[in-house]
């Protein structure tokens, strides 16, 4: 059964980690707007230019821009049978535009929001200790989820960077533009009925685990 999620939850809540696992366990294609900001910079195309000095600031990326991304991608085949959204939407403005491009594509609207919370003191510890990956985005982090080589991704035997924005200024900005802009659409999914609420300071398996049975799939 086609199923179309959106993970939400503030920056270094996991959202990335528990994306890779539960798009492997649904195969559907992983969406992180994040990543493809980070490729279209790498890559130095249009898009990455305009939004080079939001990402590196720890602003959001205007929505204009953001949601022409996200409407392409969520265009492609691959997203017929389902999609997990990392990162987006992340304004009510952005759910409203989601829920238009989900109606024009697929006649149908998102069917669950799992809601990752965590302490605010463990995200700057999971921020400033992470680990990503350059070729897929895959995240890992120095004490908690170290890879299996030092330096390398355990998926596609990439070379794994800290992030620019994961300086602890930054990091620390980014959790107040979180509180200020995105926590807003936890009640706009929890009126729509389709809010989900994970206790994200459990272990990364632990938390996979209450994802999976939430949604109903056993594993
Ligand atoms: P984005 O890349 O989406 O960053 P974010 O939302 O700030 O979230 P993160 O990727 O930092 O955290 P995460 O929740 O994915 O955590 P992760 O799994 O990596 O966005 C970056 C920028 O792009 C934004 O600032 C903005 O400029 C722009 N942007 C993106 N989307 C946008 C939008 N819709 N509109 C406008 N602008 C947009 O985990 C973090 C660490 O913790 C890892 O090291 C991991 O190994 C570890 N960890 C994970 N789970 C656990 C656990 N249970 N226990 C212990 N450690 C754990
Ligand atoms: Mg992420």
């Amino acid at each position: 059964m086609a199923m179309y999620i959106v993970l939400v939850g503030p920056p270094g809540a996991g959202k990335g980690t528990q994306a890779q696992i539960v798009s492997e366990t649904l195969c559907i294609p992983h969406i992180s707007s994040g990543v493809i900001f980070r490729e279209n910079l790498d890559n130095q195309t249009e898009l990455g230019k305009l939004a080079r000095s939001f990402l590196e600031h720890g602003e959001l990326v205007p929505d204009d821009l953001t949601i022409a991304m996200i409407r392409e991608r969520l265009s492609r085949p691959d997203c017929k049978d389902g999609a997990l959204l990392d990162g987006f939407p992340r304004t009510t403005d952005q759910a409203e535009a989601l829920a238009v491009i989900m109606n024009e594509l697929y006649d149908r609207q998102v069917d669950a929001v799992p809601f990752i919370h965590v302490h605010v003191n463990a995200l700057i510890e999971r921020m400033t200790g992470r680990l990503t990956c350059k070729a897929g985005g895959h995240v890992f982090h120095e004490k908690h989820n170290p890879p299996k080589l030092a330096g390398i991704c355990d998926y596609d035997g990439s070379e794994l960077y800290q992030r620019e924005d994961d300086k602890e200024e930054t990091v620390r900005h980014r959790i107040h533009v979180y509180f200020d802009q995105t926590a807003p659409l936890i009640e706009y999914y929890k009126d729509a009925g389709k809010l989900i609420e994970i206790d994200g300071n459990k272990s990364i398996e632990e938390v996979s685990a209450d994802i999976l049975s939430a949604l109903n799939i056993g594993v």
